[in-house]
């Protein structure tokens, strides 16, 4: 099997990439544990609302300093990049206060809560000519890349349709961002996500568009089913929820052939199946599995734009978080999911 991610950066001469950390949460300790695989990242700073955590994750993960609030994060001169862990209806406000401060910005998705949000972060990061990345970690996982390139060279013709889904229980506690919509919460957002940018990634922006959601008692969209139409006729479903524990699969279906993801698609995965002509043609596709989560090859990507000054990924750019912003958006109008921001907004 090919090399399908960047080879690692070699140290020789460089300058290491300080990293600093907004909210310490539950991905920013999984983020961090990734960047440690990355012999050119320098864990320099982490920032929370309490300067007891603060300091609590910073010794945890071997971080130089600590600090009490998320203003003195972003003053910090010796950091050269946020990466900004908190819950999506924060992303907009923390985004614009690294960009304001200088910092290159690497933002968990989802990028923001409606498009609108995500064109000021986009509109500032152009302006100050600063680097601003969505962290859709999948885009770069190695199966991810060899779909893409896959479908690129029209291994499996013409794709006709496509099935992806996403949906656990979440664990006890339930952490509140989940269902709370001031923060942001609802499937859509946390993991439907995944399944939209992948059948967009695929596909692109729909002809026709449905959606249905089950509301939680506090509103949000605790279980969510889209399908969309595209006028060569091709179809795509997919459903994300809170309430069972799906199998994580994806479906690409051509007229030459499938791809299926096993189990957990949006992971670093060690297989995919490729059939190339009727069912029992199965191909398996291995992949070498390094050790981490699988965010190191988002990490490895933003210090390859950084070092070469790119303020955009030619991967994952601002254009297409800012469409994928607006597909979700159609989709919650569709489906009527709707935030305490959207009331300062048409809609
Ligand atoms: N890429 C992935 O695989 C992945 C996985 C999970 C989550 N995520 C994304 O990462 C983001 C954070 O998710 P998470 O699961 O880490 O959430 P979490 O455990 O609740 O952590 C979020 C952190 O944000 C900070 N924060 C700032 N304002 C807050 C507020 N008003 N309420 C709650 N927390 C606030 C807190 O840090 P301090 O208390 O230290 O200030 C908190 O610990 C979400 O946007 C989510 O979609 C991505």
């Amino acid at each position: 099997m090919d090399n399908f991610y960047p080879p690692a950066l070699t140290l020789a001469g460089m300058k290491k990439i300080r990293w600093g950390i907004l909210g310490c949460g539950r991905i920013a300790g999984k983020f961090v544990a990734d960047l440690l695989l990355l012999p050119d990242a320098e864990l320099m700073a982490v920032g929370s609302r309490s300067l007891d955590k603060a300091e609590a994750f910073a010794r945890e993960n071997g971080f130089r300093k600590a600090h009490g609030s998320y203003e003195a994060l972003v003053a910090d001169p010796e950091v050269d990049i946020v990466y900004i862990a908190s819950p999506h209806s924060h992303h907009h406000e923390h985004t614009l206060l690294c960009l304001q401060h200088n910092k290159a910005v690497l933002c968990e998705k989802a990028f923001a809560i409606h498009a609108g949000q995500a064109a000021d972060m986009i509109r500032l990061a152009r302006e100050k000519k600063l680097f601003l990345m969505e962290a859709l970690w999948t885009r770069f996982l190695p199966h991810y890349q060899l779909v893409m390139e896959w479908l690129k060279e029209g291994r499996l013709g013409t794709i006709r349709s496509m099935q992806v889904n996403f949906g656990f229980r979440p664990m006890e506690p339930v952490p509140q961002r989940l269902f709370d919509p001031a923060l942001g919460g609802g499937t859509l957002l946390d993991i439907g996500i995944y399944n939209v940018f992948m059948v967009h990634s695929v596909l692109g922006w729909p002809d026709e568009i449905q959606a249905v959601m089950t509301p939680s008692e506090t509103g949000v969209d605790e279980q969510l089913a889209i399908q969309f139409r595209y006028r060569n006729g091709a179809l795509a479903q997919m459903l994300s929820t809170f309430r069972s524990d799906l199998a994580t699969e994806a479906d690409i279906a051509g007229d030459q052939g499938r791809l299926r993801l096993h189990n957990r698609f949006y992971e670093p995965s060690t297989s995919i199946d490729f059939f190339p002509g009727r069912m029992d043609t199965k191909k398996t596709i291995a992949f070498h599995r390094e050790p981490g989560w699988g965010y190191q090859f988002q990490a490895r990507h933003v210090h390859e734009c950084l070092r070469n000054g790119l303020t955009e990924s030619p991967v994952m750019p601002l254009d297409l978080t800012l469409e994928l912003m607006r597909l979700m958006d159609e989709i919650r109008r569709i489906a009527g999911i709707r935030y305490p921001v959207d009331e300062q907004m048409p809609g």
